[in-house]
């Protein structure tokens, strides 16, 4: 018998990204929005995913419409989803004009200056161009403040010869569904919908948004994290599936002594004996050094510290609890997925899953798995 060994299989450090739980996830999102439509935030690569593997099964179960931030993510995204609608985020600069015709992306106009900017354009062009108005509720970092909008209202016919799509805001604290900013925020988005004279459909929630719900959903969900696993309300149960899985195999198995420290710096010290396996997984491959002596890693099924420093190319793990038979040279651990999630990762770290799973090497053999039901 031939049997073929693939380089995921010999991998030390492996990702396998399950694409049948961003599906389950897109679906779980589209039901808490009870029939209004659900875009997908692609940007930095899908949150680290991969956009390239993670729109396609977007748009096979019904995602008309795409997010990224930049330019350059929009024309690379073109190319993957020639039917989708694809919008940037970061707006139009000055000379980029050119580029989101010919790619035909709509910006998302953040500015009394993008305003102009993209009227003169279509002016130009004769055409009545697409695109979204971003008006800033309180996260005071894109779109046009209170005294913009206001200036639209009196100034007219500012907004005449585009065609305007979406009027869009972002939510600054959904994550937190108590804190009074979410509802100060719906009602500045209330208000601004109200006055404006030109006709647009309305988006405001993004992935916790989603979660707060119907008032906050408008005519768009525009979910990005809650597609990758990520918690919508910080410590609430998660009804999403973590679509990650990160192994890291055993390189070797050592017992140090009572008062032995492990790693650089000598910064862990041992209280017992212990069996401490080195884990092929380390800063160089996205696992943060703030979970020196912080982690935990799954091995043959039992949570574990990750004691002393995380190393560039490896972390070490107390096993000293784990079935000898289950903590061998090249056996594999779980660094992280269903048992050590994004989430519980994050904030061990003193950080947040989107910067986590943004922060994914490239050093992982990925492998996707794609479960269509
Ligand atoms: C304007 C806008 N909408 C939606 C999203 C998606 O947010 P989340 O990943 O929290 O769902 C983002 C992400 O930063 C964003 O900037």
């Amino acid at each position: 018998m031939v049997t073929t060994t693939t380089a995921f299989d010999v991998a030390l450090s492996r990702l396998t990204i399950d694409l049948g739980a961003v599906r389950r996830n897109y679906r779980r999102l589209c039901q808490e929005l009870g029939g209004v439509p659900c875009a997908g935030v692609v940007k930095a690569d899908a949150y680290g995913l991969g956009a390239d593997r993670v729109a396609p099964v977007l748009i096979e179960e019904g995602c008309r419409l795409l997010f990224v931030a930049t330019l350059d993510e929009a024309v690379r995204l073109r190319q993957i989803a020639p039917e989708t609608v694809v919008a940037c985020l970061n707006g139009v600069l000055a000379g980029t004009e050119e580029v989101f015709l010919e790619h035909e992306i709509v910006p998302v106009i953040n500015s009394l200056e993008q305003i102009a900017r993209w009227r003169s354009y279509c002016g130009k062009t004769g055409e009545k161009l697409p695109a979204m108005l971003h008006v800033d509720t309180g996260m005071n970092r894109l779109g046009l403040d209170e005294r913009e909008f206001d200036w639209v209202l009196e100034t007219p016919n500012v907004l005449d010869g585009i065609d305007w799509q979406y009027l869009i805001s972002h939510l600054a604290a959904a994550d937190d569904p108590d804190n009074p900013m979410n509802a100060e925020q719906l009602n500045r988005f209330r208000r601004v919908r109200q006055y404006l004279p030109h006709k647009m459909k309305a988006s405001l929630a993004n992935s916790s948004g989603i979660f707060l719900g119907k008032a906050f959903h408008y005519d768009l969900g525009r979910p990005g994290i809650a597609l990758y696993g990520g918690r919508p309300a910080a410590g609430r149960d998660n009804p999403m599936d973590c679509p990650i899985r990160i192994e890291g195999r055993i390189l070797q198995i050592r017992t140090v002594e009572a008062g032995w420290t492990v790693g650089y710096g000598g910064s862990w010290r041992a209280g017992r004996e212990t069996r401490i396996a080195t884990v092929a997984a380390g800063y160089a491959d996205g696992y943060l050094r703030h979970l020196s002596s912080a982690g935990r890693a799954a091995v043959g099924g039992v949570l574990c510290d990750v004691v002393g420093r995380v190393s560039m190319d490896m972390i070490t793990v107390d096993v000293t609890d784990v079935p000898a038979a289950e903590a061998v040279p090249g056996g594999v651990v779980e660094v992280l997925g269903p048992t050590v999630t994004p989430d519980a990762m994050a904030d061990a770290a003193g950080t947040i899953g989107y910067e986590l799973l943004t922060g994914l090497g490239s050093r992982y053999v990925r492998h996707y798995v794609d479960d269509v039901e």
